[in-house]
């Protein structure tokens, strides 16, 4: 049985260079996976930056000291593509020898082995975290296409990283509570429904309070759907090209 859809091997992603010389992937004419300003770059800012590291420097932890860390941080992604997101949690993780990361991340519509070996991000991401993350995908994308999840660990070499990926599309009801959601879906324009309330409420109940969402989404409505939820929304400045992003805070 098959859990998920990939791209042909005959018609593979097409594999674009960014604004900052990082490669993102685009299908079948659709939209692109990153900013065509900067991949790396619009990763870095939305999901690291604004998301992962200042949650950890509110919690008082700094992100690069392994003296403090013992934080665990529960993070779920919606739309796991290139694995950029999630490489870039691994990086941190590895600077910071106590943090404990538990990433979780769904996505129907896993790239193709060969795509994934294609892109340059090992070049760009600090600590090795690229080889490490895409030495693992074989494996992990032959679990995850025969069991509908797959997951790996480096807990046993003492860094404190989990992922799981699972190949349910979102909305979906999970187990567990996660501490911040990289709401990586594609844009209102091609994924509406993800951005309507049942996807926001489904977000909600899976998450602790204090929870953390970062998406480079913007637009007036989704913000007023947080909102309406009793979540307090922050407007922070966007990466290149995109005058803002959307922080919010689960009370
Ligand atoms: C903007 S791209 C994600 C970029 C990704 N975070 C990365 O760093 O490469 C959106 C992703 O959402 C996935 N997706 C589409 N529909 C989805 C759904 N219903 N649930 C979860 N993921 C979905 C797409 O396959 C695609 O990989």
């Amino acid at each position: 049985m098959r859990y998920f859809w990939t791209v042909s091997d005959a018609h593979p992603p097409e594999l674009l260079i960014t604004g900052d010389g990082s490669h993102t992937i685009r299908r079948g004419g659709g939209p692109t996976y990153h900013s065509l300003h900067g991949a790396l770059t619009e990763s870095r800012h939305i999901y690291q930056e604004a998301g992962l590291r200042a949650l950890l420097e509110l919690r008082g932890q700094n992100p690069k000291s392994s003296a403090e860390g013992g934080e665990r941080v529960r993070i779920l992604e919606i739309g796991l593509g290139t694995g950029l997101n999630a490489a870039l949690a691994l990086e941190t993780c590895l600077e910071a020898p106590l943090l404990r990361i538990d990433y979780t991340a769904l996505e129907p519509f896993a790239i193709p082995l060969g795509s994934l070996a294609d892109l340059n991000y090992d070049s760009y991401l600090r600590t090795g975290a690229w080889r490490v993350w895409a030495e693992r995908y074989p494996a992990l994308y032959e679990e995850w296409r025969s069991q509908g999840q797959g997951a790996w660990s480096l807990e046993s070499h003492g860094v404190g990283y989990k992922l799981r990926v699972m190949a349910q599309p979102w909305p979906c009801s999970l187990e567990g509570l996660f501490d911040l959601v990289f709401w990586d879906a594609f844009g209102p324009s091609h994924a509406p429904d993800l951005w309507e309330e049942e996807s926001l409420v489904a977000m909600d109940r899976c998450t602790a309070p204090g929870a953390w969402l970062v998406t480079f989404g913007a637009s007036g409505a989704f913000g007023r759907l947080l909102k309406g939820l009793g979540w307090e929304v922050q407007r922070l400045t966007g990466p290149p090209g995109k005058r803002e992003m959307i922080r919010a805070r689960k009370p």
